[in-house]
């Protein structure tokens, strides 16, 4: 079996050369954005109050066409407007500066994987991203400053061509919508010609992104750099090296056996400060705005309302309801 020490003499001695890597929502936490399963503070918990009819509706496509509130509900939370890259991020750019990163396929899609300076040409955003937006019916492109107004406030934009008035959805993969074809293209170029596959961050819950390590071929090195192990690590014996623990925390052993401890603190402090400096020129205030926890507060109030029962009116009917049943057990 690889050791990790083994893996990081074959990259020093330029034998490891072809390093493809799989991430997901964990390699975001440490920028402010909770992941989707983790118990208690993954998003699908918090969820609950908008009652739904099970948390990943919020992301499906034939949920969020009829009923896209909850989605613009929690947005402003979730878009990446001011997050910054973290250390996982950065080692994924240092990485591609040493000239072993084959590619990432990331799941995410806040975009943080470019904006740490991996090239444009070496990441797949498998679930779209955030970056555009267009009308779900008619497809007409959403222009950037509308929806970035709509996020802020927290309202569904709607397209305002003529006679058409479709919802806007952000080009991200909703459940139940294909994947870009460039994954299937990508999956098929490079998976094979991996001689290293990291995965990080990710619960493997999610095909067809989560069968990408099992393609890998037999006998080459597979790290996980997760909270817990995950998919068929572990199956694979002598070819899996499991960091169990915090992304930025692995990824910190890894650069330490590596020697590129100081490159790296570099290359996130060059990118943390490149993207402050686009977030200034794109005028995102700085204010972080109503936290997740309070857009779904807002939300659910919102949507009882909408359904005519508010609290109050609620605890009143009850309170009645409660006098009826005693006057009744009276009789
Ligand atoms: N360090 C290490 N691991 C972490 C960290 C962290 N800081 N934070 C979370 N994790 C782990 C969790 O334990 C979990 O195993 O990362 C994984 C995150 O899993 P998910 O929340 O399911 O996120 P992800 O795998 O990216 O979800 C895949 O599901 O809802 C859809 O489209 C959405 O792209 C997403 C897809």
């Amino acid at each position: 079996m690889p050791t990790l020490d083994e893996i990081c003499t074959s990259i020093l001695t330029q034998k490891t050369t072809s390093i493809v890597i799989l991430t997901g929502a964990g390699i975001s936490t440490s920028a402010g954005i909770p992941d989707f399963r983790t118990p208690v503070v993954g998003l699908y918990d918090k969820l609950t109050p908008l009652q739904l009819p099970y948390p990943e509706a919020i992301f499906h496509i034939s949920y969020f066409r009829h009923t896209p509130e909850p989605f613009y509900a929690i947005a402003r939370a979730r878009h990446p407007r001011n997050l910054k890259p973290t250390l996982s991020h950065a080692f994924l750019a240092l990485l591609a500066k040493k000239g072993v990163l084959r590619f990432v396929f990331t799941q995410n899609i806040d975009g943080l994987e470019i904006d740490a300076g991996v090239p444009g040409d070496k990441v797949l955003n498998c679930h779209g991203s955030w970056k555009t937006q267009r009308c779900f019916k008619c497809k007409t492109v959403y222009a950037d400053d509308l929806m970035k107004d709509a996020i802020g406030r927290g309202c569904v934009p709607y397209c305002p061509v003529e006679g058409c008035g479709g919802v806007v959805k952000p080009d991200v993969v909703f459940f139940g919508e294909s994947l870009p074809a460039a994954f299937g293209e990508m999956e098929s170029e490079v998976v094979g010609e991996a001689d290293l596959m990291i995965v990080m961050g990710t619960s493997l819950k999610v095909a067809p992104v989560s069968g990408v390590p099992r393609k890998v071929g037999m006998g080459v090195p597979r790290i996980l750099v997760n909270n817990d192990v995950v998919g068929d690590f572990g199956a694979r014996g002598d070819d899996d090296v499991c960091l169990i623990g915090g992304c930025d925390e692995g990824v910190r052993e890894i650069v330490r056996k590596l020697g590129w401890g100081e490159e790296l603190e570099e290359v996130w402090r060059e990118a943390v400060e490149r993207k402050e400096r686009v977030l200034e020129e794109e005028g995102w205030d700085d204010d972080d705005g109503p936290g997740l926890d309070e857009c779904i507060a807002r939300a659910a109030e919102a949507m009882k309302l909408r359904m005519g029962v508010s609290d109050g009116h609620r605890r009143m009917l009850e309170g009645h309801l409660a006098e009826k049943m005693a006057g009744m057990m009276e009789r």
